[in-house]
Parts: C-alpha cells; sequence; structure tokens
C-alpha cells in the first residue's frame, strides 16, 4: 500500500510516498481502506516537531515531553501522520461484531496517527463510526478531530441559551465547532481569529468577530458567560475584564500558570477558570455524528489535494490563506 511518510522532522518538502506492507486486521480490529484524511494542528506540529521549544508548545512542559517521546526524540518514531480518516471497512476480525466489510466509517486516532495511508487497522472500540450519512468522504474525513474536542470541553462550561460566549481561536478546527455547538446550545457567539477569516467564522454563526491581530475583545465592554481560548493566547488580566463575576474562562491549551488559576478557582476565586482535556472518545464521534446529520454542524472543506501533494497541502495549510479544513484525497 502507497503511504505519505515523514523520516526526519521539518518543512513540508519531508513529506513523501512510500510502499509499504498492507496490514492485516488483529482479532479485534477492522481494516479500513482509506478515502480522504485531513492535515490538521497535530500534524503540523508533530511534522516540525524538533523546532517547537517547550516555550512554543501550548501545554505545560512534562506535556512537552511526553509529545517529544511519542512523536520521537532526534526523528519521528511513527513516520506516518494523519490523525482523522473516512473510509470503507474492507474487513474484520474474528471477534469483530460492531462492523462489516463494506461499512462506510469515519475517525479520530489522536497521537496515534497513521491515516495519511491507503489502509489501517483500528480497534473495534477505538474512536472509530459510521461515517455521517450526508458528508462526503472529504467533509467527513476533517468532521471528527475538532469537533469531538470541542464537543467534549464545552460540555464542561455547561452553556444556557442566552449566554454570551466568546471563542478565540475560532476559525481553527476546535474554535469553529465551538462556533456551532455553542450556537446550538442557545447562546449569542463571538469569537476572536486572523483577519483572512473574519466573514468565514461568521459563516460558522458567529455575530461578532474580532481579528486578533488589530483588535482587543476586552476593549469592547461586552461581558461574557464564558470565554473559550483554544490555543491559550490570552492573560487572564485581559479576559478577567469580558467575563461576568458568575463566568469561566475554559482553556483547552494551558500553561503551569494557568493550571495555578484553576487551583485558586477551586477554593472560590471568581471568575473561574478550567483547563481542560478532551479524551477523544467513541462516544463523543457518535454524538458529533448525530449533530453532523441533524444538520447542526458542518465540515466546511477548502482545498482538496492528492496524495502525492502531501507537501503542497501541508504548505498551503500553513500559509494563512486557509478556509475551513484541508482534506488529502487517499482512494480513488
Ligand atoms: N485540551 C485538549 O484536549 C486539546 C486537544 C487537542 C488540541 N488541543 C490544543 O488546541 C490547540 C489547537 O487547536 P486547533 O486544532 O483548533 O488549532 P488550529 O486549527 O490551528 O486553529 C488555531 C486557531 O487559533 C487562532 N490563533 C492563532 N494565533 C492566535 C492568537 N495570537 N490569538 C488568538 N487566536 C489565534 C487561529 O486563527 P487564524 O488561523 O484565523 O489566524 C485559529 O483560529 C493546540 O494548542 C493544542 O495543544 C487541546
Amino acid at each position: 500500500m502507497k503511504t505519505i511518510e515523514y523520516t526526519s522532522y521539518g518543512a513540508p518538502e519531508v513529506l513523501h510516498l512510500t510502499e509499504r506492507p498492507k496490514p492485516v486486521a488483529g482479532d479485534n480490529e477492522i481494516l479500513v481502506k482509506i478515502n480522504a484524511t485531513a492535515v490538521n494542528y497535530g500534524d503540523l506540529a508533530a511534522r516540525n516537531f524538533k523546532a517547537i521549544s517547550p516555550a512554543q508548545f501550548n501545554m505545560p512542559l512534562l506535556f512537552w515531553l511526553i509529545a517529544k517521546f511519542t512523536f520521537g526524540l532526534q526523528k519521528p518514531s511513527n513516520p506516518v501522520l494523519g490523525s482523522e480518516f473516512s473510509g470503507l471497512v474492507e474487513s474484520v476480525g474474528k471477534n469483530v461484531t460492531q462492523f462489516k466489510p463494506g461499512d462506510a466509517v469515519f475517525g479520530y486516532f489522536g497521537q496515534n496517527m497513521g491515516a495519511y495511508a491507503q489502509y489501517v487497522c483500528v480497534p473495534q472500540d477505538g474512536c472509530v463510526t459510521r461515517k455521517p450519512a450526508n458528508l462526503s468522504d472529504a467533509e467527513a474525513a476533517c468532521a471528527s478531530y475538532g469537533a469531538v474536542m470541542a464537543i467534549n470541553l464545552l460540555q464542561k462550561a455547561a452553556i444556557q441559551p442566552g449566554q454570551k460566549v466568546l471563542i478565540i481561536g475560532a476559525s481553527g478546527s476546535i474554535g469553529a465547532a465551538a462556533v456551532q455547538l455553542a450556537r446550538f446550545a442557545g447562546a449569542s457567539v463571538s469569537g476572536v481569529c486572523g483577519a483572512q477569516r473574519l466573514e468565514y467564522v461568521k459563516s460558522l454563526g458567529a455575530e461578532k468577530v474580532f481579528d486578533y491581530a488589530r483588535e482587543d475583545f476586552s476593549q469592547d465592554g461586552a461581558a461574557y458567560d464564558l470565554i473559550f481560548d483554544v490555543l491559550g493566547k490570552t492573560s487572564f488580566a485581559q479576559v478577567k475584564k469580558s467575563l461576568k463575576p458568575g463566568g469561566l474562562y475554559l482553556l483547552a491549551s494551558f500553561k503551569l500558570k494557568q493550571l495555578l488559576l484553576m487551583l485558586r478557582s477551586s477554593f472560590g476565586m471568581k471568575p473561574r477558570v478550567m483547563c481542560a482535556i478532551a479524551p477523544g472518545s467513541r462516544e463523543d464521534l457518535i454524538a458529533v455524528r448525530d449533530l453532523i446529520e441533524a444538520g447542526v454542524l458542518k465540515s466546511p472543506v477548502d482545498k482538496q489535494f492528492p496524495m502525492q501533494q502531501a507537501a503542497e497541502a501541508h504548505r498551503y495549510a500553513e500559509s494563512g490563506l486557509k478556509q475551513g479544513n484541508i482534506v488529502i484525497n487517499i482512494g480513488g
């Protein structure tokens, strides 16, 4: 089978096509023939991990060390990137009861990766389920990661109808899903993103969108019930001015400083601070699938690239031009 591999860290050019033996499903696994995969934050970070210092990493030092060992110290330990996929079940292991050959599926691997390949084995109880009936392969390939993270993280905020929510990083994988989910929960939603994507975030349902390079949302005078910072780019001092007294500052990326703030808020400090990790579970993926089929969540695809142009796909994802998701077509 063909795979897109990288054997050293670096610029998009490190990605190249290689041949590998086709895998065989274990007893509890399904063999998926992949139709499409995505280029997301994790793929770009893993490809370039040698250049990411602990200070540049959006998580505490311990997480950086874990990622360093997971991705490989000097060179990548798993040469096949790709955490999201859509495809068809080709065969199943002898203990598999939940899938059968021919099933259209989509899913998310987390940091394990491996979806930049024509075939992949997935545990039947992994983060994989039936593909949304109303999505193309390309749309389904980029529908899992951001939405699975967002649905889990936003559950912790228990958004109520009528609340005001600000999503910082609203044009990214997690933020774009969060905007749509918060709207569905009945909130009025504002977003923060780059200048090129203000209209894109509005098209997802945000009423007001701030350009982080030119505008400071905290000068706007609005008071929010929830500020969800995906990349952890804000300071508590900035956010505090814009949160209602009972409001919540939710962070998907955080450092020790924010963890200490969370500790203080567990002793009554207001507004509350929560640093949260989403597990990437199958239950959340099924909930995402149902919301996609109900028309609540969209999975906008900006550009699609063939397998041979994986480096080009990564270059475009890093260009600052993208409006939505980048897909690599593996099948066909
Ligand atoms: N807690 C968890 O369980 C969990 C799970 C997965 C990932 N994460 C974390 O989530 C982050 C990746 O999120 P993602 O996949 O959604 O990333 P993404 O798709 O790359 O999107 C990043 C978003 O942040 C915006 N942004 C960039 N610089 C900014 C700044 N200075 N101020 C405000 N916004 C800025 C981007 O805006 P433009 O593109 O418009 O410029 C974009 O909207 C990483 O830090 C990762 O560690 C956390």
